[in-house]
């Protein structure tokens, strides 16, 4: 088999084998981090050559070339190669053949152990900050649409059975309360992603007099990690990233499961703008909610990211192992994932269009039971006699195939004499919806109130 020597071959008296190449190699994947591996290779030059750790003008040659370097990547230039093995190898070598041995100078007081996951929180720093400005935009969007929907009431459901009304706006303001849940998971993890391990070394930190609080400055972040094993070590950040992004991606599949259900024909509740939707290659008639179904299917793959990692790290001895090489990918769909299904939930929420009869008509009939059985309490009934009472006059209209609508009040009467005219008006959702007046129910004034609180959170935006 082919054999080659490496940047860190001075120990081998054989070259690497070509399977344990194609085996170990992470640039496949890791140049996603090329930019970002550039970013704290300048810092760490430019601090290099600040404390007089390297002469401040080879300091200023490496920044140059890595600068170079970066425009060749951005311009898609740039020559990746596997033999050498990952994307901080890459760079390094390139940096070093553009401007000489002066190159080898800036891995000084440097390992990839904390050079790998430094390049990784410039990442996820930004990728994080994408997401909470999507999750941002999204809860405006499901801020709008409840805005349009004050006044149409839906059934809404438990064990997927017709409970009771509510205003189709209140719907959308609960998820818009997930989504944000959401948002502030991941500001809260961003708190933690927002470390500097650089200067940690290979493990117990370094033997050159570092600045650690000027590179950590440089690359933007808030604080320096404390402890050099745990910077090298850790990925618990990571995992908690990846649980945010299965929390979050259980919520969007959760509201793409109601949609899809709105959109059949059984529900019909909803209709999907059609350059949402996909046709059938045999069935004519079908307008297929292939998006939702794809959020909702995506699921699986960040749940399976989140568990890939958690067992990654879990049983790994003391300190950098090479098995959190395997960090990465999940990561990277996971992202891709979570931003692709966000954007295409705002843009199904944006389309969908309410089927406002279809809506109320579900709405009424037994769903309205529970407050005719209200009304009794409020006339000195208990509650549990009230229940069965009512149970008793659904078993009659649904013998006869009747709607709670078509009572009578002498048919009333017979089960309750307490029944007087003003019952019949609770037969209707938009009253039973408007009843319900506690703080954070389903009545038009909270409905506005919740609508109003959301518009003043996002005032500043
Ligand atoms: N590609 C490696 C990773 O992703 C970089 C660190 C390698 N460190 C080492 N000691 N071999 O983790």
């Amino acid at each position: 088999m082919a054999e080659k020597k490496k940047l860190w071959g001075g120990r081998f008296s054989q070259g690497t084998d070509e399977f344990v190449e194609d085996f170990t190699e992470s640039i496949s994947f890791d140049k996603n981090l090329a930019l970002y591996d550039i970013k704290g290779s300048i810092a760490h030059a430019k601090m290099l050559g600040k404390q007089g750790i390297i002469p401040k003008e080879d300091a200023e040659k490496i920044v140059e070339g890595l600068k170079e370097i970066e425009n060749e990547i951005k311009e898609d230039k740039f020559q990746w190669k596997k033999e050498l093995e990952d994307v901080h190898m890459n760079i390094e070598k390139a940096l070093i053949e553009k401007i000489g041995d002066i190159g080898g100078k800036l891995h000084t007081g440097r390992s990839r152990n904390d050079q790998v996951i430094t390049a990784f929180r410039l990442y996820l720093k930004d990728e994080t900050q994408n997401i909470i400005n999507l999750l941002r935009d999204l809860q405006k969007t499901l801020l709008q649409k409840a805005k349009e929907t004050v006044d149409i009431v839906m059934p809404a459901y438990t064990h997927l059975q017709r409970a009771q009304p509510i205003r189709l706006a209140h719907y959308f303001l609960a998820y818009l309360e997930m989504f944000h849940r959401d948002e502030e998971r991941f500001k809260d993890t961003l708190k933690r992603i927002d470390q500097m391990p650089l200067g940690s070394g290979a493990l117990a930190g370094v033997d050159f007099p570092l600045d650690r609080e000027f590179t950590a400055k440089e690359l933007g972040f808030s604080e320096v990690m404390r402890n050099s094993l745990d910077a090298t070590a850790s990925r618990d950040v990571i995992a908690e990233f990846l649980a945010d992004a299965a929390i979050c991606m259980s919520n969007l599949s959760r509201m793409s499961e109601d949609f899809i259900i709105w959109n059949s024909a059984e529900f019909s509740f909803i209709e999907l703008p059609d350059k949402l939707t996909t046709g059938s290659s045999i069935m004519p008639q079908k307008k297929n909610p292939d998006v939702l179904e794809l959020i909702r299917g995506k699921v699986g793959r960040v749940y399976g990211d989140l568990v890939a990692l958690l067992t990654i790290i879990k049983g790994l001895p003391m300190a950098y192992n090479r098995d959190l090489q395997e960090d990465k990918e999940p990561v990277f769909d996971a992202v891709k994932t979570v931003k692709g299904s966000i954007i295409g939930m705002i843009k199904i929420i944006e389309g969908l269009k309410p089927k406002k009869e279809e809506m109320e008509k579900a709405a009424g009939g037994f769903a309205l039971a529970t407050d005719l059985a209200n009304y009794l309490v409020r006339k000195g009934i208990p509650f549990r006699q009230a229940h069965h009472i009512v149970g008793q006059i659904v078993g009659y209209l649904t013998s006869q195939d009747r709607e709670l609508e078509s009572i009578t009040l002498d048919e009333l009467k017979k089960f309750s004499p307490l029944f007087e005219e003003d019952a019949l008006s609770i037969l209707n959702p938009y009253y039973v919806a408007d009843a319900r007046k506690t703080y954070g129910g389903t009545a038009k004034e909270r409905v506005l109130e919740q609508i109003q609180y959301w518009e003043n959170q996002f005032k500043g935006d």
